[in-house]
């Protein structure tokens, strides 16, 4: 068994997601993923206790019956920014910081051949098995890895998805190359990451963190992250949209703990994080491997 489902907090949950079966479900896929099993749970119950211990939920917002996971993060803000541009039907597809795997499954009615998601952290994963319990998508091939291990893992596709990770990257050029190897020749990259909304090719290096963020390494400018996107060996680089993250995006519910955005800026001007800097605003890109 993988070593990071062997930890004490985390092997209990995925023992108890091992026991679980499999519920079918009709499932419809808009801002939330709605779970109707005809089985009434609720909150309180079985199934709304193993949710909340499998906490914090990040990404999201899913329905189960009469219950809702109201995750960190209203997903689904980003999800429709990308939309128009999600062209993946018969292809494999790889959703890299895939966290619970909100995204691979709306991703599911564009009828893609295979999504590969990925993610290092183990909860994340344990999610996934909770919601997949539900779903039972054969298509989404869940891996607790890292973006670093794909060339390891043989991991070929046609279309990348790379959201919101980069800025987590210490090297991002590097990161950007590790993609473009996982890429078939002539395969799409769909990009976010931070950026600093200033002319010219500048990249803010926060020396603590930024938002709070410790592993915030390089927050770049537009015209740097499609300097960047350049150097690694992309080509037909087209910026999609930008985006200011706005509390009805990002805030803190019942199924987190501790902080969220409202804490991340200056409290007393929300256009500066906590440390002094501009506050978030998130960057799309799409471009060819060439
Ligand atoms: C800010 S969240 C973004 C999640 C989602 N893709 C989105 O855009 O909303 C970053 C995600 O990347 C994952 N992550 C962190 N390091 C990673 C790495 N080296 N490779 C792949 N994913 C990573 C985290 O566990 C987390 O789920």
């Amino acid at each position: 068994m993988n070593k990071k489902l062997q930890t004490k907090d985390i092997k209990p949950l995925y023992e108890r997601l091992g026991a679980m079966e499999s519920i079918a479900s009709k499932v419809t896929y808009g801002d939330f993923i709605e779970i109707e099993t005809g089985r009434g749970f609720a909150k309180n119950g079985e199934i709304y206790e193993l949710a909340k211990a499998l906490s914090p939920w990040r990404k999201g917002p899913f329905r189960i019956d009469d219950f809702e996971i109201q995750s960190e993060w209203n997903s689904y803000i980003k999800f429709d920014i990308l939309a128009p541009h999600i062209n993946i039907e018969g292809k494999t597809v790889v959703d890299i910081g895939a966290n619970n795997g909100y995204y691979s499954f709306r991703m599911e009615p564009y009828k893609p051949k295979q999504i590969i998601a990925i993610d290092p952290w183990a909860i994340f994963y344990l999610q996934f098995l909770f919601i997949n319990k539900f779903i039972n998508s054969k298509k989404i091939d869940f891996r607790l890895i890292g973006m670093e291990d794909m060339a390891d893992e043989g991991i070929k596709a046609d279309t990348v998805f790379c959201l919101g990770v980069l800025y987590h990257r210490s090297d991002p050029i590097a990161a950007l190359k590790e993609i473009k190897a996982a890429l078939n020749e002539g395969g799409e990259l769909i990009i976010d990451n931070l950026v600093i909304m200033q002319e010219g090719c500048y990249a803010l290096c926060p020396p603590a963190s930024y938002a709070k963020m410790s592993n915030a390494y390089f927050i770049p400018s537009i015209d740097t992250m499609i300097g960047w996107l350049g150097r690694a060996g992309f080509v037909d680089i087209e910026l999609i949209g930008t985006k200011k993250t706005e509390l009805s995006e990002q805030r803190k519910t019942d199924w987190i703990e501790g902080l969220s955005l409202n804490n991340f800026l200056d409290p007393n001007d929300d256009t500066k994080t906590i440390e002094g800097y501009d506050a978030p605003v998130r960057a799309y890109f799409k471009c060819k491997r060439k």
